[in-house]
């Protein structure tokens, strides 16, 4: 299980519009907290600022006030390895599959002699077996988003945070992919932080949901834990039925 757990304080971010110079202020003091090896989802509607504090959490924006962290043992861990999947697939178009992944395990330092395998391993664990070797044009939007996840997983991240990285696809493909998410994360429980709009999607991944209400500042309103349903989940479950219509009803309940 991973030892990183993920705390924002306070977190505070306006954006200012060039020209007009007015401010939106897209998050007001948001405070969650992730355990080490939680599933955690952030629920809300388009616009509510799910990116925004992800952008924060990871350092891809560095604006804001407030505090987030990584944490070991409730003290600032900079060095934690954190991964980032987006929406797209974001994979560099003129490298393979293979050597997507090995641009990524090089970045954060694996040693050249273990690419091959450590590549070739996630890879054929997110079921694309066989195509390690094509470039990402010539693949489907979904087996691009299946190399995005084997190379997010294969840099052996402590923490994940995951935008969307399932709301293009087809509901089919949407419902394997989750699956196979969940088998990765259940093999050796990474702390994840997901984002979505998608209220069944939030019930059938996760241990605990925070939903966010619509800007301007926008933060966590609620929070639904779902400690009482099983895994492997199943959509249809009675249990899971009940918390997916609670969570809907929440979720309208602090849109409208
Ligand atoms: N670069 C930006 N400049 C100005 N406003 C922005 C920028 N990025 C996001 N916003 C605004 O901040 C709010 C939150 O956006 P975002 O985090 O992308 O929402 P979500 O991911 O929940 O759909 C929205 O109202 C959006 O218009
Ligand atoms: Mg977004």
């Amino acid at each position: 299980m991973s030892s990183a757990s993920i705390r924002i304080d306070a977190l505070y971010k306006d954006f200012t519009t060039h020209g007009s110079g007015s401010t939106w202020r897209a998050l007001e003091n948001v405070n969650l907290r992730v355990a080490p090896g939680e599933f955690v989802t952030i629920l809300g509607p388009s616009g509510c600022g799910k990116s925004t504090l992800l952008n924060a959490l990871s350092g891809l924006d560095a604006d804001y006030q407030g505090r987030v962290a990584i944490e070991r043992n409730g003290v600032l861990d900079e060095k934690a390895r954190v991964a980032y999947l987006f929406q797209e697939p974001r994979l560099l178009q003129w490298l393979t599959v293979r050597r997507n992944v090995e641009f990524a395990l090089d970045a954060v330092g694996f040693p050249k002699s273990e690419w091959a395998d450590r590549a070739d391993k996630w890879i054929n664990l997110v079921g694309l077996k066989g195509f390690a070797d094509f470039y990402p044009l010539q693949l489907s939007g979904g087996m691009q988003q299946r190399a995005a996840i084997a190379r997010a997983f294969a840099i052996e991240p402590e923490v994940l945070l995951m935008d969307e990285p399932f709301s293009a696809l087809d509901e089919l493909t949407a419902r394997r992919m989750r699956q196979e998410l969940l088998s990765l994360w259940e093999a050796d429980r990474r702390t994840v932080l997901f984002v979505t709009h998608n209220s069944l999607e939030a019930v059938y991944l996760s241990d605990r949901i925070l939903i966010m209400k619509k800007g301007p500042g926008s933060h966590v309103c609620d929070e639904v834990v779902l400690a009482h349903l099983q895994r492997p989940r199943i959509y249809e479950d009675p249990a899971q039925v009940e918390s997916q219509k609670d969570v809907l009803q929440r979720l309208i309940r602090h849109v409208s």
